[in-house]
C-alpha cells in the first residue's frame, strides 16, 4: 500500500512534453524554450504552436495555424443569444464554463476523440473563447455586442472585442505576453482536472469545463482578483507594512505569493513585474506598482525563507488593471492563455491514455453492526 500524500504533493501522475519546471531554480520551459525566450520573442499563436506540435512553426506553419485559429473567432448563432441572455450579475468565470460546456451540444460529432477530431475541437473552443468573454461583458455593461476581426491577433482581437477599438501596439504586445506566460504550467491543479476528466474518454468539452472550473478558485488562478482586491484594500504605499504584518500575523494567505513547486521566486512574476513597472508608468498608475513591490519586499524580509515568492498572479494583477481590465476578468485571461495548455495536455493524455484511478486510504470504522432507524 503507497503512502498518503495529502495534496499530492510531489507525485509525478503524467509525463508531458510542453512544459518543465525546476521549482528549485525559478525554472519554466515551454518544450526546451526559457519562458524568457518565448516573452521576449515568440507571440501567443506560434506558442499555442509550440506547444502542441512541440516545435516552433515554419513562417509557412505559423501563417497557416493563425489562419485557423482566427477563422474561429465568431461563436454559434446558440452560444452567442446564449451569452447575452445569462444574468448580468453573473461571473464571468461561470459564464465561460457554461459556454464552453455549451458548445458541446453545439458540435454534431462531441464526442469523437480521434487525435484529429479531438485538435479541431481544441482549436474551436481556444478561437471562440474570447468572443464569450467579451461578449458577456459589453452585455453586462448594456453596449452592443463587437464582431471579432479576423485581420487581428488572438490579443489585440480580444482588447477590440471588448473596447470596441483597437488597442495600441503595446497594450497589445502587452497583453499578448501574458498570453504567452500562462499558456502551460506542467500538472497544476486544472490541467490535472483536464486530464482525469478526458481520462475517462469523455469529450474535450466536458474536460475543458471542469478545468475552467478549477481555475477559478482562489488557490490557483483566482488568486489575481484577490491580489487585485488587496492592493485596492491598502490605501497608500505607506500603509503596506502594516496592512501586510496585519495579514501574516492572522496567518492569511497573501494572494500572489506562494507556489506549490517553486521555492524561488516565479519566472513568470519576473517578466511580468518588468512588464507592470512599465505599464504602470505609462498609465499613471506608478502607485499600484509601488505598493506591489512594498509587499514583495516585506514578503521577501518575512518569509523568503520558508520559500514564499510572487507568483505569476502577483504582477499580472497590476499588468490586467493597467491594460483596463476589470477585475473579475483577470482569471478569465488566465482561462483564455490557459486554454492552450489544458488543450495541449488533454491531447497528450489521448494519446496512450490510462484512466486515472487513485486510491483513498480509508481511515472509518469496520465491520459495524446496522442499527434499525427506529433505534438510532
Ligand atoms: N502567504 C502567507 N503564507 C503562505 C502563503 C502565502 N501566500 N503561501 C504559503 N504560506 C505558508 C503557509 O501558511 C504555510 O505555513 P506554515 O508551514 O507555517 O503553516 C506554508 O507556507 C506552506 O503553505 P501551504 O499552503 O501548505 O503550501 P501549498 O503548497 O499547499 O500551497 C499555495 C501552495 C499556492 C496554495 C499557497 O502558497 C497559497 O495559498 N498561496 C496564495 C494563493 C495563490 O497565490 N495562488 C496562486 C498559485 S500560482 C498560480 C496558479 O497555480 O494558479
Amino acid at each position: 500500500m503507497s503512502e498518503f500524500v495529502k495534496g499530492l504533493e510531489g507525485i509525478v501522475a503524467a509525463q508531458t512534453e510542453m512544459s518543465y519546471i525546476n521549482g528549485e531554480k525559478g525554472v519554466l520551459e515551454y518544450v526546451g524554450i526559457p519562458i524568457g525566450e518565448l516573452s521576449a520573442h515568440s507571440t501567443f499563436e506560434e506558442t499555442v504552436f509550440l506547444l502542441w506540435n512541440r516545435r516552433l512553426p515554419t513562417k509557412g506553419e505559423l501563417a497557416e495555424f493563425t489562419g485557423n485559429l482566427r477563422d474561429r473567432y465568431s461563436m454559434p448563432d446558440g452560444i452567442a443569444s446564449r451569452v447575452t441572455s445569462v444574468p448580468k450579475t453573473a461571473e464571468p468565470m461561470h459564464v465561460l464554463r457554461t459556454m464552453i460546456s455549451a458548445l458541446g451540444m453545439h458540435d454534431t460529432d462531441p464526442n469523437a476523440n480521434d487525435a484529429d477530431n479531438a485538435r479541431a475541437k481544441c482549436l474551436n473552443i481556444l478561437g471562440q473563447a474570447p468572443a464569450m468573454v467579451a461578449a458577456f461583458d459589453r452585455h453586462r455593461r448594456g453596449l452592443p455586442v463587437i464582431e471579432p476581426d479576423t485581420s487581428l491577433t488572438f490579443a489585440e482581437n480580444f482588447l477590440y472585442m471588448l473596447n470596441g477599438e483597437k488597442p495600441t501596439e503595446t497594450m497589445a504586445r502587452a497583453f499578448d505576453i501574458c498570453m504567452i506566460l500562462h499558456a502551460d504550467h506542467g500538472l497544476n491543479n486544472s490541467t490535472f482536472a483536464a486530464r482525469v476528466v478526458i481520462s475517462t474518454l469523455s469529450d474535450v468539452y466536458s474536460a475543458l469545463t471542469a478545468a475552467v472550473g478549477s481555475l477559478r478558485g482562489p488557490l490557483h488562478g483566482g488568486a489575481n482578483e484577490g491580489v487585485m482586491k488587496m492592493l485596492n484594500e491598502v490605501p497608500s504605499v505607506d500603509a503596506v507594512e502594516d496592512h501586510v504584518m496585519g495579514m501574516l500575523k492572522r496567518k492569511d494567505k497573501i494572494m500572489g505569493f506562494g507556489h506549490r513547486v517553486y521555492k524561488a521566486k516565479d519566472p513568470r512574476a519576473k517578466d511580468l513585474q518588468g512588464l507592470a513597472e512599465q505599464l504602470a508608468k505609462d498609465t499613471g498608475n506608478e502607485d499600484l506598482f509601488a505598493k506591489s513591490h512594498a509587499i514583495e519586499k516585506i514578503m521577501e524580509r518575512e518569509v523568503a525563507a520558508k520559500g514564499i515568492y510572487p507568483n505569476v498572479d502577483f504582477y499580472s494583477a497590476t499588468t490586467y488593471h493597467c491594460i483596463g481590465l476589470q477585475l473579475d476578468l483577470f482569471t478569465p485571461m488566465f482561462a483564455l492563455s490557459r486554454l492552450a495548455g489544458w488543450s495541449g495536455h488533454i491531447l497528450e493524455q489521448l494519446d496512450g491514455n490510462r484512466l486515472f484511478r487513485p486510491t483513498a486510504d480509508y481511515i472509518g470504522p469496520h465491520a459495524v453492526a446496522y442499527t434499525p432507524i427506529e433505534k438510532r
